[in-house]
């Protein structure tokens, strides 16, 4: 049964799709064997590159700078500055909300469920997270989130309820979805204002005492919403959602492996008087479903493109705006997720070597091995949370696909540099974050890159020097978020003040 689902249709939520889609389809635990599986049928892409990568690693040193971390740039994070000593107003009623989508787009929906409580001046019950159709994570938001932790910061700014009181019991996502309800909100617009929260919801909560907004994914909008508004929405992101304890030492774990690499097996006190060494966190959003849907030519031959013309059409009936687009015409613009082997060559490019230290925030890659041995080549230390913890350790995270995310948010939260291979919303998780803490986050320049890597006939030195000049001034610097852009991606000038 399902409450709602997310077939907009038309082409005006096109390019919404493309937020919501890396999210919503992600194939975590999608067992269909790949016609890709075998590694043979891969072709390297770029094997002059690859080639000179190999050799040009050690004349790297130039830049050494690399691992530095950002220098303050002037800002500082200013979401405690509205906290007025005013007290809650009286309840207005009761906020429900079901939010779809994986876990970065079910923590925007939770920190847009706190904003839109606050509008109404309502009482929020802890979100309650849908199942995803494909990852088929049942964890509750107490399962990943610390709800003690989530509802003591945020107690001076809105009231939060774990569960309805008795009263209200019976506002359930069966009853919601079992008929038509006066209580069930379900045409909230996308991004929609304030006033429309105002005007079509309060008068629920006058009426009823209960308001179930649904669907509510990218349902408030960035622009146009008062100062306080926007710094509840960062103080809920980066202050109130913690993981849940376990994750967290999960997490820590895997951090402690990755700083002090040969001290794997051994207890954590020994490494006393050693130099934590540095590590970047890569997500590589490389799936079936990204793949599918960038409708991009990934060189894996006729068997691929046909495997994933068939998918494109079974998942989203040919409606993918990329496919009107030829190969070349998606690269040209930047529409196309990087291949291992291409994510590779940029961090070479950028000067890392077979000496740097991978952690690999992903799931799973699309064409296994055979694509990321590319990758495994120029970085020999690849490691991700099966590397790096038992079995046992990872036993409360097993099949859990929520929960492993959350470990990889933890450790990508934790590297010193953080880089993604596609746009999506794990991509947009850590631009923001990482940008709230003035943390280094390279931001892969698309368009260059697809230009660059079309030209099969480029070498070393012009594809180095094109990426390091692509490249600038994408490694972290603070960028002010445009009128209608997301304030999870950009919390500049938002929820991030220039220091006095
Ligand atoms: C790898 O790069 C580091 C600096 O990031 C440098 O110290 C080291 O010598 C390099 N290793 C090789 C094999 O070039
Ligand atoms: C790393 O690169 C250096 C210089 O290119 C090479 O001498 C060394 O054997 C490589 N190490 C590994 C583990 O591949
Ligand atoms: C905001 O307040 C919290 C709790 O009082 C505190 O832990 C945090 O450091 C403060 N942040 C800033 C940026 O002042
Ligand atoms: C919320 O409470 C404030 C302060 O009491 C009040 O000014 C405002 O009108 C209330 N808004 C709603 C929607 O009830
Ligand atoms: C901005 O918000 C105010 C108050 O909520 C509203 O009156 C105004 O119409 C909005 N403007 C736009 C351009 O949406
Ligand atoms: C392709 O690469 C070669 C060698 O690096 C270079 O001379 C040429 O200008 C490039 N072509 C384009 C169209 O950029």
């Amino acid at each position: 049964m399902k409450l709602h689902n997310f077939r907009h249709g038309g082409v005006s939520v096109c390019g919404l799709l493309v937020i919501l889609f890396p999210a919503l389809f992600a194939p975590f635990g999608y067992a269909s064997p790949s016609v890709l599986s075998d590694s043979s049928v891969l072709k390297l892409r770029h094997s002059r590159l690859l080639k000179s990568a190999l050799q040009h690693q050690s004349l790297n040193e130039q830049q050494s700078d690399l691992w530095t971390p950002l220098a303050n740039q002037g800002w500082k994070p200013c979401i405690n500055s509205t906290s007025t000593s005013s007290s809650i107003p009286e309840s207005s009623g009761y906020i429900q909300v079901f939010l779809d989508g994986g876990l970065n787009q079910q923590r925007m929906g939770i920190c847009d469920a706190v904003a839109v409580a606050k509008i109404l001046n309502a009482t929020l019950v802890i979100p309650y997270l849908e199942v995803n159709p494909v990852w088929k994570d049942t964890s509750l938001f107490e399962d990943i989130f610390d709800v003690d932790h989530f509802m003591n910061v945020l107690k001076d700014d809105i009231s939060i309820v774990r569960e309805l009181p008795d009263e209200y019991k019976w506002s359930t996502r069966e009853y919601y979805a079992s008929a038509i309800r006066f209580t069930r909100v379900k045409n909230a617009p996308l991004h929609a204002s304030a006033n429309w929260y105002l005007e079509n919801v309060s008068p629920v909560l006058e009426s009823y005492g209960i308001a179930a907004i649904s669907p509510f994914s990218h349902r408030l909008a960035f622009n146009n919403m008062s100062m306080d508004i926007q710094r509840l929405r960062c103080k809920v992101n980066f202050q109130a959602l913690t993981f849940v304890p376990h994750v967290r030492t999960l997490g820590d774990t895997l951090v402690n492996r990755l700083r002090y690499p040969g001290y794997l097996q051994q207890v954590v006190d020994t490494k006393e008087g050693k130099e934590a060494g540095k590590f970047v966190a890569l997500h590589l959003r490389f799936d079936k479903d990204m793949a599918a849907h960038s409708a991009c030519d990934f060189g894996g031959g006729k068997a691929e493109k046909v495997a994933l013309a068939r998918y494109r059409k079974a998942i989203w009936q040919g409606r993918v705006l990329n496919s009107r687009f030829t190969n070349e015409e998606l690269r040209n613009q930047g529409r196309c997720p990087l291949t291992p082997e291409e994510i590779g060559l940029l961090l070479v490019a950028l000067g890392f070597n077979n000496s740097t230290r991978l952690y690999l925030a992903s799931h799973k890659v699309y064409g296994g091995e055979g694509r990321i041995s590319a990758l495994r080549k120029l970085f020999p230390q690849i490691e991700d949370k099966k590397s790096l913890a038992t079995s046992a350790e990872r036993a409360q995270i097993k099949g859990k696909a929520s929960l492993s995310a959350a470990v990889d948010y933890y450790v990508s939260m934790h590297s010193d540099i953080f880089v993604s291979a596609s746009p999506g919303n794990m991509h947009n998780a850590m631009v923001g974050h990482r940008a709230y803490l003035n943390l280094k986050t390279i931001r892969p320049n698309m368009a260059l890159l697809g230009q660059v890597f079309m030209n099969k006939s480029m070498n070393w030195v012009d594809f180095q020097e094109a990426v390091v000049e692509g490249q600038k001034n994408r490694l972290g610097e603070i960028k002010v978020r445009k009128e209608k852009q997301s304030i999870y991606t950009y919390p500049v000038p938002d929820c991030v003040c220039q220091q006095g």
